[in-house]
């Protein structure tokens, strides 16, 4: 649960954080602060990234540029990398971790409902993917690219369908600009974090008796919920250039969740120690 990388492992590095003021984003943003980066974070809402920013100052000690963006709208964007450039003088990272979700039965949801989590998740991160290349293109400089995905961008997921729908793109956009752009020294890695508490997320996700009837808990192998510590220690590696030749992966990181969920036979967990000795009985008399 401490920080993993060497002091200044970031030093005189810009990036630039989406969603984040709160949530994953602020705790990943405290963390690169903390190695010595810069940090811009931008979301919709004004006032909780002012407020972030006051706070990771006085907890760091480091530079945070809070600045409004609806990553739907491009032109908004570019502002954001401008002003970044501005006030930083040039942009080295960013993290795309800005996502909107929620739970529904599909059947349930409208068109817009459907529409609007895959424009802020898929639309809103290749906006702000094609924005920030483009400009490293331009200018002749690397970047690096860490898109925040889930483990049910790969298997799919009831009950979050757009979700769903729009992380399995953002990772196939990951794994395509990884080889595209690697020519102009532009690295692209994702991860896949399993349940982490954040308010963002348990209030939309968790409500209620959700929480009581699903207890992810118990769907975890080792039995609990990440620490942000730990996700931040892997968003600074994969953003570090410890992890240059790291290009085109997406890192899970949920205590073997997913897997758990896949495995044929896992269910046996919950057979006992007594019910194996009379499983192991039976075979022996035969
Ligand atoms: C069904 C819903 C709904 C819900 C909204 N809608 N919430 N439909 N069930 N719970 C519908 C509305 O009725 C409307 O459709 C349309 O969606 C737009 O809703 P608005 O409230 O106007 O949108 P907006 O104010 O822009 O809010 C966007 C949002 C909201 C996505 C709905 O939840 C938000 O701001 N989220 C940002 C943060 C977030 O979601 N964080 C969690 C990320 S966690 P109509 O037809 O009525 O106009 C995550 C973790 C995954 O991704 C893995 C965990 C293990
Ligand atoms: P969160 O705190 O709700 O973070 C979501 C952030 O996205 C908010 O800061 C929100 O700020 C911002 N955002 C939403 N719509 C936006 C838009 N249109 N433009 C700009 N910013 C926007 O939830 P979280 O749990 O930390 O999630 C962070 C990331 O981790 C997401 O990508 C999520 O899918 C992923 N994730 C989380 C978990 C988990 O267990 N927590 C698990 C797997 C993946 P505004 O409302 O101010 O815009």
């Amino acid at each position: 649960m401490n920080g993993m990388l060497k002091e200044g492992s970031l030093k005189d590095k810009t990036i630039i954080v989406t969603g984040g003021g709160t949530g994953l984003g602020r705790s990943m943003g405290k963390y690169l602060l903390e190695l010595g980066a810069n940090l811009t974070i931008t979301s919709r809402k004004i006032e909780v990234l002012e407020q972030a920013a006051k706070e990771l100052m006085e907890e760091t000690g480091g530079q945070v540029f809070p600045i409004a963006c609806d990553i739907r709208n491009y032109a908004e964007i570019e502002n954001v990398i401008r002003e970044t450039e501005t006030k930083y003088g040039k942009v080295d990272g960013v993290l795309n971790n800005a996502a909107g979700n929620f739970i529904s039965p599909t059947e349930r949801l409208s068109h817009r409902a459907f529409d609007i989590v895959i424009d802020i998740v898929l639309r809103g991160t290749s906006n702000f993917t094609l924005a920030a290349g483009k400009n490293w293109i331009e200018k002749k400089q690397a970047g690096v690219f860490l898109n925040i995905v889930t483990t049910y961008a790969w298997t799919g997921s009831g009950y979050v369908v757009p979700s769903a729908c729009a992380k399995a793109g953002v990772l196939a956009m990951t794994r395509s600009l990884a080889v595209e752009w690697a020519k102009y020294n532009i690295r692209s890695n994702a991860i896949a974090p399993g349940p982490f508490p954040t308010e963002g997320a348990w209030k939309r996700l968790f409500p209620g008796e959700v929480a009581e009837q699903l207890d992810p808990l118990k769907r975890i192998p080792v039995g609990r919920y990440g620490d942000h510590q730990e996700l931040a220690n892997l968003a600074a590696y994969l953003m570090s250039d410890y992890s240059a030749y790291i290009n085109g992966e997406v890192v899970t990181i949920d205590g073997g969740e997913w897997l758990q969920g896949a495995g044929e036979f896992n269910g046996l967990e919950m057979i006992t120690q007594d019910m194996w000795d009379m499983l192991e009985k039976m075979r022996a008399k035969k």
